[in-house]
């Protein structure tokens, strides 16, 4: 196998988890990066026992400057193949509320939509040099539906969508190839805050499987599972009073997060 170096943001969880131990095979290095050191220990022991090296990075991707000199050290040791911006919070509106307040549409949006981009600004420069590299930026198929009990959530993943699209074509000919990943329902600890109903709901390993086959076809939008995904894109063409009957079944508000066992390897 050819070696490869890959950095996956919000390694620590959830679809992260799950794509950093399918991701881990011997002479692959692997960067982990998310909050939780337990957590993220964890994954990189699983990942290690495939045959992977692994390095963790504790951090909030918020903070830009560590983000920065952690993943510039890590490419200075390998040049990093394959970035994945995985990290990101939902939050919305909680059960005594109307709307989301101000302070959580921050959060959501700096978290979810700014400094994943800010991440990709500073694995791109060095791709486009090397005119080699892989994006992968998971946003939801909130990106193509409005939640209205979490608006921030829902135009952060639009607008990560739109700016991976975008970014696609913008940078194909210097050899970098970006995907966006939208996911419906997966049983994650962010599945567990989102209190309503969850059709369709999937594993994370069945989850991070479909998007690294995605990729590995190259495909610009991977949607899942099929049938939201594309009754999802059909709702941007309908009149808008149709859709909004159509979202009747979606309602939710959002609950305290509750920690999940660790992560177990079921690939
Ligand atoms: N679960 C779903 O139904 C679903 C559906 C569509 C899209 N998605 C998207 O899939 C991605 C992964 O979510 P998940 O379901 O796997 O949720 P999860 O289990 O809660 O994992 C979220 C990951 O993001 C990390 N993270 C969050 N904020 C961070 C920050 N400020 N700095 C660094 N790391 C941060 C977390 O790190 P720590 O735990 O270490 O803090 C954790 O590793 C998210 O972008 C989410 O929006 C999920």
């Amino acid at each position: 196998m050819t070696p490869r170096a890959i950095a996956i943001t919000g390694a620590s969880s959830g679809i992260g988890a799950a794509l950093s131990r399918q991701l881990a095979a011997p002479g692959h290095r692997l960067a982990l990066i998310g909050r939780d050191p337990d957590r993220l220990e964890q994954v990189a022991a699983a990942c290690r026992s495939k045959g992977a090296s692994c390095q963790i990075g504790c951090m909030d991707i918020r903070d830009a400057e560590r983000l920065s000199a952690f993943v510039e050290a890590f490419d200075q040791q390998q040049p990093i193949d394959t970035f994945i911006s995985n990290a990101g919070i939902l939050d919305g509106r909680h059960a005594d509320q109307v709307v989301e307040n101000g302070e959580t549409a921050r959060r959501v949006l700096e978290t979810n939509l700014l400094a994943a981009i800010d991440a990709v600004h500073l694995v791109l420069p060095k791709m486009q040099q090397r005119r080699h590299g892989e994006i992968v930026l998971v946003a939801s198929l909130a990106a193509l539906v409005p939640l209205p009990d979490a608006p921030a959530y829902s135009a952060s993943k639009a607008g990560l969508m739109s700016y991976g699209l975008a970014l696609r074509d913008a940078v194909a000919a210097d050899g970098i190839k970006v995907v966006v990943a939208c996911p419906g329902y997966v049983s994650t600890a962010m599945a567990d805050i989102h209190l309503g109903l969850r059709p369709g709901e999937i594993s994370a390993d069945a989850a991070a499987a479909l998007i690294l086959r995605g990729l590995h076809r190259n495909k610009s939008l991977i949607g899942f599972p099929l049938v939201p995904f594309w009754l999802s894109r059909l709702s941007l063409l309908v009149p808008e009073f149709v859709r909004r009957q159509g979202m009747r079944g979606t309602r939710f508000h959002v609950g305290q997060q509750a920690r999940r066992p660790p992560p177990v390897d079921e690939s």
